[in-house]
């Protein structure tokens, strides 16, 4: 473990880089219409704003989804040199930007690029009678992005959780036939756990030490190829945390095997081209969440039947040695639903993969449930890393 930087260890309400919350994910994407569908439809998420040619913008369409704290802006371009355009040509559709709400955009901006940071783009606010947003871009990571969201009046983050516009320009969905249908059919996804990203071969320090010096974060868990390897194709993996652990980034690289890692997979389908590898999505109910998901179709990835002849020993040994109580989940529906289950010190976790979002191996979304454990799911590495190599396989990439 790191020690916290200067910047962490001083985190008060003026500390400019104090983060207040997740304000939004950035997806890039071809069609914005098209992908508002699928993700409503398969994941539950409420499309609840457009900015579109209806709202007056001519040159790009944005979606806003929503489901607990998650709010997903899909964008896609309206002309040919649009910047989602010209990204979802060279990396597919994947996340742009993870946008962090600030107090003030502009300062904690300034702080980061004084730390080091590369300005993504300059600070602008959007403002009408009743409030602003201002956004300031921060390069991270290849295709990365952090935007400084901050709010005010009418578009404060509290209105926006009660349903208030998300910033001048969009306007609410009215009558969309699948949010009624999610109202009634929830999927149960509460926020953004953590989001993971693949780098380059060697580059991961480099990424530990930009988001420790430039953004105040402290290293959170380590993991080696010793931990999730098998025999051919491995990683290596290193989680940063804000000073208020609001949220997580985990960052692999990838690590020599007798095959191709899959963070080389994802890097080869990107566009050489470090970049979002997935967003965890927490709920407080697996069981009930992927209950649901799968009734609407969403891919997961298959786990090998073996897994689960050894779990519950492994699990539940290591919940007793810590005076936990052993995972209170159906061990048979755990089975039936493909779920994976890992328990460390401090208690377990219930975890499955999606396959990937779209036709390229970059992008999926975990959908995660802590019950004490604040780990990532060390103990199922190995048998994780086996199905995807299936998967890899079919694919031609391994
Ligand atoms: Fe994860």
């Amino acid at each position: 473990m790191s020690t916290l930087s200067p910047s962490t260890a001083s985190s008060t309400a003026t500390d400019p880089l104090l983060l207040i919350d997740v304000d939004h994910v950035r997806f890039y994407v071809g069609n914005a219409k098209q992908a508002a569908f699928f993700y409503a439809s398969a994941f539950g998420f409420q499309v609840e704003q457009i900015a579109d040619l209806t709202t007056g913008s001519r040159d790009r369409a944005m979606y806003l989804l929503t489901q607990g704290n998650i709010r997903i802006i899909l964008e896609s371009s309206l002309t040919k040199d649009g910047a989602a355009a010209k990204e979802s040509a060279q990396y597919g559709d994947g996340v742009k930007d993870l946008a962090l709400t600030v107090f003030d955009a502009e300062k904690a901006w300034k702080q980061a690029i004084k730390n080091g940071g590369e300005s993504a783009y300059e600070p602008t606010t959007y403002s009408d009678d009743t409030g602003s947003v201002t956004f300031a871009g921060l390069k991270t990571y290849g295709r990365a992005q952090h935007s400084f969201v901050s709010r005010t009046g009418a578009y404060a983050l509290p209105s926006l959780k009660n349903g208030g516009l998300f910033m001048p320009g969009f306007r609410m969905v009215k009558d969309y036939p699948l949010n009624d249908y999610n109202h009634k059919n929830p999927c149960g996804l509460k926020y953004v756990d953590h989001a993971v990203g693949n780098v380059e071969l060697g580059k991961m320090n480099t990424w530990v030490k930009w988001y420790e010096e430039v953004l105040g974060f402290a290293m959170f868990k380590h993991f080696d190829d010793k931990d999730i390897g098998t025999e051919y194709s491995s990683l290596m993996s290193k989680v940063m945390a804000s000073g208020n652990h609001l949220i997580k980034m985990p960052i692999n690289e990838p690590a020599a095997g007798k095959k191709k890692s899959q963070i080389q997979e994802y890097l080869d389908w990107h566009d050489n081209t470090a970049g979002v590898q997935h967003l965890a999505l927490r709920t407080d109910d697996e069981l009930t969440s992927i209950t649901e998901l799968r009734r609407r179709g969403v891919d997961f990835l298959t786990i090998p039947e073996t897994y689960y002849e050894t779990v519950w020993k492994r699990v539940n040994a290591m919940l007793t040695q810590h005076g936990h109580t052993v995972v209170k989940e159906d061990h048979t529906r755990v089975k039936d639903l493909g779920i994976l289950v890992d328990a460390d010190d401090e208690g377990y976790l219930l975890q499955l993969f999606t396959k990937p979002l779209q036709d390229r191996p970059t992008l999926f979304f975990e959908i995660i449930c802590r019950r004490g454990s604040q780990s990532f799911g060390k103990g199922n590495f190995k048998a994780l890393f086996e199905s995807l190599e299936v998967e890899q396989d079919r694919r031609g990439n391994l």
